[in-house]
């Protein structure tokens, strides 16, 4: 077998053994089920074998947490790059930040959901963050970023939906400090040159 036919076998398995309701989470419908486990299969299919084995170890909690993003969100890109998708959750952000400072809760709302439902890149995130940091204790953190950057974003839309427009910039605070962690644990300053001593 090849090494893509045999990631997509594992792949099938690891996801039947995993999915299972997260405690308080609505539960999936059985298309949003069947779209997560078909982004998980084609993203370990996409893998290189130095990845894919990397990805494979990591433990139960991890992968279900991989699953439950891939279930939840509805857009997913087949050609997009991790860099790509953050440049559009940077527009959003953007759109946030003006809407909340000039009272337009309608915008703030819908941007936020949108942010909360942001595309997903191809082949997930783990091709897009160091290869070091595909282990355990540095996907640890994962969740806690998750709720303070998609769960702010959606009760900042709850906010701004109901014109509470003080707590959408606190929910807003919330979230950023979400991006802050997340780009400081696994990407540092973007575009630093090599050909600078
Ligand atoms: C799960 C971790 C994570 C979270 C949360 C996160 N980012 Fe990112 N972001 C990254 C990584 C990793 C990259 C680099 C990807 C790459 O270079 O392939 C990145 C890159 C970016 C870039 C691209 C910069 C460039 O080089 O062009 C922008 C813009 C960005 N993020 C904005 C945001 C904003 C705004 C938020 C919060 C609303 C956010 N990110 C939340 C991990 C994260």
């Amino acid at each position: 077998m090849n090494h893509l036919r045999l990631a997509a076998a594992t792949a099938a398995i690891l996801v039947s053994a995993i999915v299972s309701v997260p405690a308080g989470a609505q539960a999936p419908s059985p298309q949003e089920l069947q779209r997560g486990k078909d982004f998980m299969q084609k993203s370990m299919g996409m893998m290189k074998p130095e990845l894919l084995e990397k990805a494979k170890a990591l433990p139960p909690e991890i992968q279900q947490f991989l699953l439950k993003i891939a279930i939840k969100h509805s857009r997913h890109s087949n050609t997009l790059t991790m860099r790509q998708a953050m440049q559009e959750i940077l527009a959003d952000y953007q759109a946030v930040a003006g809407a909340i400072a000039t009272d337009n809760g309608e915008l703030a709302a819908d941007a936020a959901r949108r942010i909360a439902d942001h595309r997903l890149p191809r082949g997930g995130m783990l091709p897009y963050l160091p290869l070091e940091k595909i282990n355990a204790r540095d996907l640890g953190v994962l969740p806690a970023m998750e709720d303070a950057v998609e769960g702010s974003a959606r009760r900042l839309a709850a906010a701004a939906d109901k014109g509470d427009m003080v707590m959408a910039a606190q929910q807003f605070g919330t979230m950023t400090s979400g991006c802050v962690a997340c780009h400081a644990h696994f990407r540092g300053q973007p575009g630093v040159s090599p050909h600078i001593k």
